[in-house]
């Protein structure tokens, strides 16, 4: 699959990520699951239980790699080290598109082990472009680079994020893993229009959508990924599908995790939405909906 052409070919169905409570019921019960995604980091390892485990899943579903630790914006040259390890389970898991995140998150090698904003700059867009390039180069597989929820920005920046977003997927010709409960996070932290940021990406570079759970406190909101997706956060999600077609689904449940069962049934919802997309989709002219594929990168519709 080219690297900049996601727009149909991802439709993998609804996800969730794999998690280790879920082991047992997923090895024993085998579920029906669209496909699962896995943390690449959990799986770097030369042996034992969890690559049994992946092993295993494989012989049933279909697996997405997604990574933590990649930081691509961060200015320290690419650990090779680390990347060897990636690729090695690439090949294992003939994983068809990898994700990390548009972020940074390291210094002179020392990483903070968090998803650090980036400085929405053309300067920073380059280099972070280059390196996306230089990964996907060595790994041989298609990158999707998801955008965090944030909550700091920078006096430096010259434009919005996702028009940042935008300049280094078009830069680095790769797609995007939109995020949509981290742009609602997001927005209402920095207070901009999370309608605005899905209308302003390339429609056609998203390959994979996540949704997730937040918290709200007094001033700010968290991502948690704790507790079930809220109602603005599906509707953002039907608005980018609508935009995007039907791509990738997947449910991120990472803490306080319920059963097996009811993590799949809330990642189910989004069925309703991409009825919803797809019944819509069916209602515009052909020529109407060859347009909206036809979007130059980076152009921009403010409408909610
Ligand atoms: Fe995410």
């Amino acid at each position: 699959m080219p690297a900049n052409a996601f727009n149909g070919q991802t439709d993998y169905g609804i996800g969730i990520g794999l998690r280790k409570p879920h082991y047992q019921h997923i090895l024993e019960q085998k579920p029906t699951v669209d496909w699962f995604e896995i943390i690449s980091e959990n799986f770097m390892v030369d042996g034992g239980r969890p690559l049994e485990v992946l092993d295993q899943i494989m012989e049933q579903y279909r697996v997405v790699q997604h990574g933590v630790s990649m930081y691509f914006g961060s200015a320290d040259k690419i650990d090779r080290t680390h990347l060897k390890k990636l690729k090695a389970l690439v090949k294992r898991t003939k994983t068809p598109w990898l994700s990390d995140h548009l972020c940074w998150g390291s210094v002179d090698g020392t990483y903070t082990h968090d998803l650090l904003p980036m400085p929405y700059t053309s300067a920073s867009a380059r280099r972070t472009a280059e390196k996306i390039r230089q990964v996907r180069d060595f790994l041989e597989v298609p990158i999707c680079v998801e955008n965090v929820s944030s909550y700091a920005e920078y006096h430096v920046s010259e434009m919005t994020e996702w028009e940042f977003l935008s300049e280094v997927v078009e830069e680095a010709d790769c797609g995007i893993l939109l995020d949509v409960n981290n742009i609602y996070v997001s927005a209402q932290n920095h207070d901009f229009d999370p309608y605005a940021y899905i209308n302003g990406v390339p429609h056609h570079r998203v390959g994979q959508m996540h949704v997730a759970g937040h918290t709200k406190f007094e001033k700010y909101i968290l991502d948690t990924h704790d507790h079930p997706v809220l109602d603005p956060v599906w509707k953002l999600y039907a608005h980018a599908t609508k935009l995007c077609g039907v791509t990738a689904t997947l449910l991120e449940w990472d803490d306080k995790i319920p059963s097996f069962d009811e993590v799949h049934n809330e990642a189910l919802k989004a069925n309703e939405f991409i009825d919803g997309a797809k019944a819509a989709k069916r209602k515009v002219t052909p020529a109407s909906s060859r347009q909206s594929d036809k979007l130059p990168a980076g152009s921009r519709r403010y409408s909610a």
